[in-house]
């Protein structure tokens, strides 16, 4: 019964629509000839991506040229910036059908955002490569995770992408460029914090999406996305946030997935979001790659270096070494983040020692905590809106005997438990975004996302052209296993999911429709 992901006939492109855009609107050429099957070059050198901000002056020229060389391709070359930046639109606009379906294809939310993207960027650099006849070219890196407070700094936009003709954008906001730190939780309006607490924040929000909350293949990936799904049926944890936010904070084309790719820091930031797999993985536990078929077996189709339709699998993309590249070291201090204690931050909040055990002033709010009422799994006909304001609800945890049988393979201290925020809704034409707290029933827009109560964010990124009534569907699923521990309440028998619309999101409508916790 396997079911794969198959390549869309590239000759049925249903004209993804991009208001303003040329006609035909982000459709790929089509070849009638069929796609070669993709075969790695073992004589290629070993390449090394490097970090924006540490270029040298040569490296720069090279960089610059490569895109310059590459803007000068005719447009209907599939090898041109401009068709190039339609890759993306195509797949994200759902310009093609699923083959043999008529269910649109789309390589984000789901588990093939990580390997479509890592694809993309390959043959993206080797067209670069190719521009410069340079077999040793590779793709530097935005290291906007990196929160050094050493000039150059990596959390701004790189001074390439300002300093470089080929690589610059003009649509980008005005008000990001540097020394404006970047908001790895954007949402659409300025956090207003200092360059101090934005740094935690971000470091917070890092060690969240990658480390206590990405415990498992699927929080980190997504939700698995087969043959005939409906598409989109949940990101990831890196996908959601930073990922995300970093499009909506550079702002102009990257603030739209339709037009992203045609601002060249797009690549540059996939390629840290494409790093950020393999730290990932270096974490260790059960951080691995999906071992099911149906991921391992899924296919694309991109144009090469040599304009020739190239049919690739997820499971050639899994080890960069067997691509022959590989990322520059750089410090990834957010992975010992730790974040700020609540009870000296916030008032009103049940205080945990520092050895994690809870105090008698926590059995108190605890019991506060019981008056809140419970939402419950998603059930027909029942739903939330979250109209501006932060939303309560108790949530039972279940007893995990029930889980450990049907994981047979997972042993019990691996087993993650797991926030599920069911049938979110939000308007595919706006940016929306909201956080998760837990056990702060009092959290709002003004709560600082440095602190352990901080479980996790939501942040959509409009699509263009989507008729107005159109939603984006989604589960968001976040592993709390870790977080439970740290705010001292691995025993209590329930919690308090708090979530508060931020930013623009605030008064976007987010419909949700169930919350529950489950083990996998
Ligand atoms: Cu294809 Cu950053 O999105």
């Amino acid at each position: 019964m396997a079911s794969p992901i198959q390549p869309p006939d590239l000759t049925q492109c249903q004209k993804a629509d991009v208001p303003g855009g040329s006609s035909p609107k982000c459709c790929l050429p089509s070849d009638p000839v069929k796609a070669t099957d993709f075969q790695i070059d073992a004589s290629l050198p070993m390449r090394v991506r490097m970090a924006s901000h540490l270029l040298d002056a040569a490296y720069i020229t090279k960089y610059n040229r490569a895109y310059e060389l590459m803007r000068a391709l005719p447009d209907d070359d599939p090898r041109s910036f401009s068709q190039q930046a339609s890759v993306h639109c195509a797949f994200c606009q759902s310009a093609y059908l699923q083959k043999n379906s008529n269910e649109k294809l789309q390589i984000h939310f789901s588990w093939l955002f990580y390997p479509w993207h890592r694809w993309y960027l390959y043959f993206h650099e080797r067209i670069l490569a190719k521009m410069l006849n340079d077999d040793t070219f590779a793709l530097p890196f935005w290291n906007w995770d990196n929160q050094a407070i050493f000039s150059p700094l990596p959390n701004v936009i790189p001074a390439v992408f300002i300093e470089k003709p080929a690589l610059v954008d003009n649509t980008r906001a005005p008000s990001h460029q540097p020394p404006t730190l970047v908001d790895l939780t954007y949402s659409g309006k300025p956090g207003g914090l200092d360059p101090e607490q934005q740094r935690a924040e971000n470091n917070n929000l890092m060690h969240q999406e990658l480390v206590s909350g990405a415990k498992t293949p699927s929080l980190f990936f997504g939700q698995a996305y087969r043959a005939g799904d409906a598409n989109a049926p949940g990101p990831g944890s890196v996908e959601r946030a930073p990922h995300t936010a970093v499009h909506l904070w550079t702002g102009g084309d990257m603030g739209n997935f339709g037009t992203a790719g045609r601002d060249p820091i797009f690549y540059s930031h996939h390629a840290n979001v494409d790093r950020l797999w393999n730290v990932w993985k270096s974490l260790g536990g059960r951080r691995k790659d999906i071992t099911d078929p149906d991921w391992l077996n899924a296919e694309f189709v991109f144009y090469d270096e040599n304009a020739t339709l190239i049919k690739v699998k997820v499971g050639d993309a899994v080890s960069t070494e067997k691509l022959r590249y590989t990322y520059q070291n750089v410090p990834n201090p957010w992975i010992t983040h730790i974040s700020s204690p609540l009870s000296i931050s916030i008032a009103g909040t049940k205080p945990v020692s520092s050895n994690g055990v809870a105090s008698p002033a926590a059995a108190e709010a605890t019991s506060l905590l019981e008056e809140i009422e419970e939402f419950g799994e998603e059930v027909e006909g029942k739903f939330k809106q979250l109209a501006g304001s932060a939303f309560q609800s108790k949530v039972k945890r279940p007893v995990k005997d029930l889980f450990r049988t049907l994981k047979k393979q997972i042993t019990d201290e691996e087993l993650e438990e797991v926030l599920v925020i069911q049938g979110v809704e939000v308007p595919s034409d706006k940016i929306s975004k909201f956080d998760v707290f837990i056990n702060l029933p009092d959290a709002n827009d003004k709560t600082s996302i440095n602190i352990p109560e901080f479980a996790g964010t939501f942040v959509n990124v409009p699509h263009l052209g989507m008729a107005p009534g159109m939603n984006r569907k989604a589960t968001l699923r976040i592993g709390i296993g870790d977080k439970l521990e740290q705010l001292g309440i691995k025993d209590v028998s329930s919690i308090v999911v708090t979530l508060v619309p931020k930013g623009q999101g605030k008064d976007v409508p987010i419909v949700i429709k169930g919350i529950k916790i489950e083990y996998e």
